[in-house]
């Protein structure tokens, strides 16, 4: 269980210091906190998460064809600003987004990047957010569909370093090691921001069940493995996950938010 402590996220004069939300951890520097959600919440929380929207996101949440995904949109959304009002002393609705030139949404700040950095990854019923100051930051969330972790589908995004390492695996031990790859490869990604502009089969990660989580190298740039950290994530049974956060030494901390919201408890803590 992870206690909060009192220092950290009012140290930053773009932050507001001691308004954070009751039950929320305060965020230092050097630390990354990880949330789980559920997004399948009582009706009366989605109608609270739908009134925290922005009017593009309500507009967004409208052009989803199917009710369900509609209602996950919006509280992945409502979660998502929850925690970032919590963690700013803001109210949720307040928080501005800007996007990336791939989409990454990252909080709007007057000039410059906003210290408070984040990203998540959605899969079914399932959320996860990071949340970090001052590095980039890219999470990823998969179910573990052994039916997908075909090596025509590793030949097809994986390096060939990737498929080489896949390949010494036995079929029961593949599908989890496809999803290390494929998981850590995404947070990698989303961390650049830069979408699938980086071609896929050009760098390497760690996939073997003894071999640490990392980018193992990136083209054209060899210092660009040591900038980046990746970890894997306590997803629960039926899951992978996987974190790539900018530099060294962070610290991780995993959260559950529980329905109801505000009330937290932590699931796991490690230093990288
Ligand atoms: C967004 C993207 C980066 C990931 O999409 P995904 O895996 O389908 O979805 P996830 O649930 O992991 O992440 C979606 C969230 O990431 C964020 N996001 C969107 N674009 C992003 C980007 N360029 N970089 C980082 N995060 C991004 C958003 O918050 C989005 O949630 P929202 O749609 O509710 O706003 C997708 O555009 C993409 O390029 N996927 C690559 C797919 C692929 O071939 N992977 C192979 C890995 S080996």
């Amino acid at each position: 269980m992870t206690t909060a402590n009192a220092s950290g996220v009012g140290r930053d004069p773009g932050l507001r210091r001691g308004m954070r939300t009751r039950g929320m951890p305060a965020l230092a520097d050097g630390e990354v906190h990880v949330w789980r959600a559920a997004l399948d919440p009582e009706p009366v929380r989605v109608r609270e998460f739908a009134g925290v929207l922005s009017r593009d996101e309500r507009e967004r949440a409208g052009r989803f064809l199917v009710e369900r995904d509609r209602r996950r949109f919006i509280v992945c959304r409502g979660v998502l600003r929850t925690l970032l009002g919590g963690y700013l002393g803001v109210a949720p609705r307040s928080l501005r987004f800007r996007y990336g030139s791939h989409g990454k949404p990252a909080l709007a700040s007057g000039s410059g990047k906003h210290p408070l950095r984040f990203n998540l990854s959605h899969a079914d019923e399932i959320a996860f957010f990071g949340v970090t100051l001052r590095r980039e930051i890219g999470i990823d969330l998969e179910p573990l569909r052994a039916g997908f972790a075909t090596d025509e589908i590793a030949e097809r995004f994986f390096s060939p370093a990737e498929i080489a390492s896949l390949r010494t695996l036995s079929r029961t031990d593949r599908p989890r090691a496809f999803f290390r790859c494929w998981t850590r490869k995404e947070a990698y990604l989303k961390a650049r921001g830069d979408g699938l502009s980086l071609p896929l089969d050009r760098f390497d990660v760690s996939l073997l069940p003894a071999q640490p989580a990392a980018l193992l190298c990136a083209p054209g740039d060899p210092q660009e493995a040591s900038r980046w950290s990746l970890s894997d994530l306590p997803a629960g049974p039926g899951y992978v996950a996987a974190i790539a956060v900018q530099g060294r030494g962070w610290r991780l901390t995993c959260w559950r938010w529980m329905e109801g919201g505000g009330v937290t408890a932590g699931i796991d803590d490690e230093a990288r």
